[in-house]
């Protein structure tokens, strides 16, 4: 994936972004002096994760990755925050707390959620860190406890130049309009638009190697249908096909081959590795990426208790699908972004206005 390789190691790696880090860095220089937690809050896709993998670098702090919407590390947290020994990590590191997707965490509902973070920031001797998208969403509790610092969405010319540099370095032949159009159409998000640079790339793969490709997809997929074994974990470890990609093959297929309890079992361990592929992303863990990758080779396999039944394996009609409804969904995209501007109103919310 290109979002891992080219995820910056430095600061003078992160596109844009200047001024939020360089308040994140004073903020960081002169912890115990002001506030306690600082609130990073920005759209997707802009380096808010990044900056702070990028901040522990560079200043050697051992980063803890914590998800507080869970009382058990709710409790493992405070823990930490309150006792001075741990506030060192074994190799005598600096800690770092960081809670991602604050916004999802503390909502409305949580109240009791909302009072422990309020108490761990209040009394913590590690410095917290908590992203959030919508800063709104950040119960004011929460946020008057916090040093705000926006991360705003990416200019295009931003994502363009990075776009290019990773082209460059690829090897991919694309043109500079194609890089714009590119760096466009991803509305800030660069993550998602060094993906959809990922995905073009393999567009143009596959009109050179279609054939390759397609027999080894299928010959994947028969094995794991086919075998019946944990060992066949192994066969998707070549392939040139991303994680979702090939969950979306399996996906395609298994009702072709598996009936019943078979199919009932192969579609939980399937929805299950898409649980920690969405995980993989969201939180950039990806050692989780390798559990994913078991469920859906080695478990599905095993799933099937039934005769093994021969059928012809087809591509994912998620694709074919996507590229049917390329117009409509440009249209929809038009009218949001419409609605958006005259309603005040962020494209998520006026996407709902639609359905
Ligand atoms: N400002 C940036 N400069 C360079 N790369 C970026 C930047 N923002 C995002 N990226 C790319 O997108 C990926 C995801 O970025 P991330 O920091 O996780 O976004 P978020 O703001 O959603 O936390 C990174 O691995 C990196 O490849
Ligand atoms: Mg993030």
């Amino acid at each position: 994936m290109f979002v891992e390789k080219y995820r910056p190691k430095k600061f003078s790696d992160i596109a844009g972004q200047k001024s939020a880090l360089k308040e994140l860095i004073s903020w960081m220089n002169t912890w115990g002096t002001d506030k306690k937690a600082c609130l990073l809050y920005g759209p997707p896709g802009n380096g808010k994760t990044t900056s702070v993998y990028v901040l522990a670098d560079e200043m050697n702090l051992e980063i803890i990755e914590m998800n507080a919407s869970d009382k058990r590390n709710a409790e493992a947290i405070e823990k930490i925050v309150g006792n001075a020994s741990q506030t060192y990590s074994l190799d005598g590191r600096k800690r770092i707390i960081v809670l991602d997707e604050a916004d999802n965490i503390y909502g409305s509902v949580d109240k009791g959620g909302v009072r422990t973070l309020a108490k761990i920031i209040t009394e913590t001797k590690v410095p917290i860190v908590l992203i959030a998208n919508e800063h709104w969403n950040v119960s004011p509790s929460i946020r008057e406890k916090c040093k705000m610092i926006n991360y705003p969405k990416l200019r295009y010319t931003s994502i363009a130049r990075v776009l290019k540099d990773i082209a460059k370095k690829e090897g991919i032949n694309v043109s500079d309009s194609q890089i714009i159009d590119l760096a466009k159409n991803s509305e800030g998000n660069l993550r998602s638009a060094i993906n959809d640079l990922e995905n073009y790339r393999e567009d143009i793969d596959k009109i050179g190697t279609l054939r390759d490709t397609k027999t080894s997809i299928f010959h994947a997929i028969a094995e794991v249908f086919k075998r019946r074994s944990c060992d066949v974990r192994e066969v998707f470890w070549n392939m040139d096909k991303s994680p979702d990609e090939i969950l979306l093959w399996i996906d395609e297929n298994l009702p072709k081959v598996y009936e019943k309890e078979d199919l009932e079992g192969a579609y939980k361990m399937l929805s299950r590795a898409d649980i920690y592929l969405a995980r993989t992303k969201r939180r950039q863990q990806y050692k989780l990426w390798g559990y994913a990758m078991d469920l859906m080779s080695s478990g599905v396999s095993v799933a099937r208790k039934g005769n093994f039944k021969f059928a012809k394996f087809s591509s994912p009609s998620y694709f074919t699908k996507l590229a049917r409804t390329k117009a409509e969904r440009t249209i929809r995209k038009d009218i949001t972004q419409k609605i958006s501007k005259k309603c005040h109103c962020s494209t998520r919310v006026a996407k709902q206005y639609l359905t």
